[in-house]
């Protein structure tokens, strides 16, 4: 079934939905984005995803063709129009069409894409087993802080780990994790311990991340925000990844390794129900 989608300004059949080849979304990589959840209809945490997205347009110097307060009632409209009940929106904002020039174009007319998906994310398969992950070496670029379209390491990451046969990758840098494909790592540590790597420009600054490290300290476990390698991560006592799109999801394996006994610890089966009651709270 054909979806709606919106496009600089109009909401369209996805098959009448265009954008210029000129595009510098398509060209450079020149675009940002969010990926906002829905649960029961509604979009979870969704403010702070238009935070960051402001934030990411911001450090790139590139503008909104509508002002971003403006934008979750165009998203809750194209919720609507699809009938999503449980999924995500994905919107896009790129510098626009402009003749093709590494310099940024003199008169910027940035474009604004937004569609959804249905997926289910509170019960899945995988939330229930545990997913399997492989290390490899962190290929991206120095700003991963800002949520650009510039996928293609990630993309790159994910297709050699399903090569393998396993679920995702967490990527490597100077003998450290700094996150998964789309996702941010965590360990727990014998004595209970959250461990996850501290804010800077090697890590996007999940949204996700923020409110499970925020439950984590109400549920009164202690925090340590600081890198961690693959061993001290193969030798903990559970692993989870967190993303807006999986929430919290178990990690069982390692590089083949089982992490504890091969099956979702009992903090990361507590953190992600109360995640999941938060999100469908406030949603
Ligand atoms: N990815 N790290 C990376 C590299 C990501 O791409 C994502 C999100 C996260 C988690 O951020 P948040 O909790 O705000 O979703 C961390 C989205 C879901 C995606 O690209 O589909």
């Amino acid at each position: 079934m054909s979806r709606t989608v919106y496009v600089n300004g109009a909401f369209v059949a996805e098959e009448d939905a265009k954008i210029s080849v000129f595009d510098r979304g398509f060209l450079f990589a020149d675009a940002v984005y969010e990926v906002s959840t829905v649960l029961d209809g509604k979009l979870v945490d969704n403010l702070a995803h238009m935070e960051r997205l402001k934030r990411s347009l911001g450090e790139l110097k590139m503008g909104s063709p509508v002002p971003v307060h403006d934008i979750p009632a165009l998203m809750e409209e194209l919720v609507t129009r699809n009938n999503v009940t449980e999924g995500m929106v994905y919107l896009q904002v790129s510098r626009g069409a402009a003749d093709r020039d590494f310099v940024f174009p003199a008169e910027e007319k940035p474009s604004l894409v937004m569609f959804t998906q249905e997926k289910s994310v509170a019960v899945t398969g995988k939330s229930e087993s545990g997913i399997s992950v492989v290390t490899m070496q962190d290929l991206r670029w120095a700003r991963r802080d800002i949520k650009t379209t510039q996928l293609l390491a990630q993309s790159i990451v994910k297709q050699e780990a399903a090569i393998q046969g396993a679920d995702d990758a967490w990527m490597v840098e100077d003998g450290f994790i700094t996150e998964g494909s789309s996702n941010n790592a965590f360990i727990i540590t014998a004595d209970g311990a959250i461990v996850t790597r501290q804010l800077s420009n090697s890590i996007l600054h999940g949204i996700t991340r923020r409110v499970v490290l925020e439950i984590a300290e109400a549920e009164g476990l202690t925090v340590e925000q600081r890198p961690f390698t693959i061993e001290e991560a193969q030798g903990a006592a559970e692993a989870f990844s967190t993303s807006a799109s999986s929430f919290v999801m178990p990690v069982v394996t390692i590089d083949g390794k089982t992490i504890s006994q091969g099956v979702p610890g009992p903090i990361t089966r507590k953190l992600r129900e109360r995640y999941i009651a938060l999100a469908r709270g406030a949603a």
